[in-house]
């Protein structure tokens, strides 16, 4: 029901974008907070397919009754960090396209010149916020190999500090390289794998059946 009610709004969000006219160079004022609300609704979507594959390709399910939640609060601030990340992210790709700079220096330059618009002045938060997540998954991944022996947790640990070290690679070559297509779309590719794989972690590792707490 979460990914059908997700979708609906993802098809309304994603109508209103065109009707509004918040596409292409487009400089509203409502644009950013608009991208902020878009991302994050996609963010939900994904969680939800990725939970509903998730528990639907299980071979046991439990009893509401029967199951307790372990560390919720620092399981919800970790998807919420992460979830942060990903709107600051879409408003540093909103600043590179409206503004694109067209060297290292005058990007750099950009950023720190009180001409520059907001967006542009604002993309440091970004990474910065990136690297406070980054103290948030690595808590949860230090949880995961202290708290689980199953193997299958294990190995989805590995592959979301796997998928970090990617997002942040693609991250830094695009700041690099100043952000061309291909590299936008391979950061977003491997900052939604991360996504999906950290909501499914975090739900093994939250939620957990009585007799194994
Ligand atoms: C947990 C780590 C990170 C996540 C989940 C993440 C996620 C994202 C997302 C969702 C976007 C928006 C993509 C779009 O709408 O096109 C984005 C953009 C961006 N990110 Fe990250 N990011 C992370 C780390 C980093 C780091 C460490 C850097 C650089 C030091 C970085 C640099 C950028 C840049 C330059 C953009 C704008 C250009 C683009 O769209 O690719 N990111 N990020």
């Amino acid at each position: 029901m979460a990914s059908v009610a997700f979708t609906l709004i993802e098809a309304i969000l994603g109508a209103f974008l065109v009707k509004l006219g918040l596409t292409a160079q487009s400089q509203s004022p409502l644009r950013p907070a608009y991208l902020a609300l878009h991302l994050t609704n996609t963010l939900l979507l994904l969680a939800a397919l990725t939970l509903t594959a998730h528990l639907l390709g299980r071979s046991k399910g439990y009893l509401r009754s029967a199951i307790r939640l372990v560390a919720p609060f620092g399981a919800v601030a970790t998807v919420v960090v992460v979830m942060i990340v990903g709107v600051t992210g879409s408003l540093a790709a909103l600043g590179d396209t409206l503004f694109p700079a067209t060297s290292l220096g005058s990007a750099l330059a950009q950023d720190f010149s009180a001409t520059s618009g907001w967006l542009v002045r604002w993309r440091w938060t970004h990474p910065t916020v990136a690297f406070c997540a980054s103290i948030f998954l690595i808590w949860l991944l230090v949880r995961a190999a202290q708290r689980s022996s199953a193997w299958d947790n294990r190995r989805l640990s590995a592959l979301v500090l796997l998928l970090l070290a990617t997002v942040y690679t693609l991250g830094i070559l695009d700041v690099l390289l100043l952000a061309p297509l291909w590299l936008q779309v391979a950061h977003l590719l491997a900052a939604d794998t991360l996504w999906a794989a950290l909501v499914v972690l975090t739900a093994r590792l939250t939620v957990q059946p009585v007799e194994m707490v």
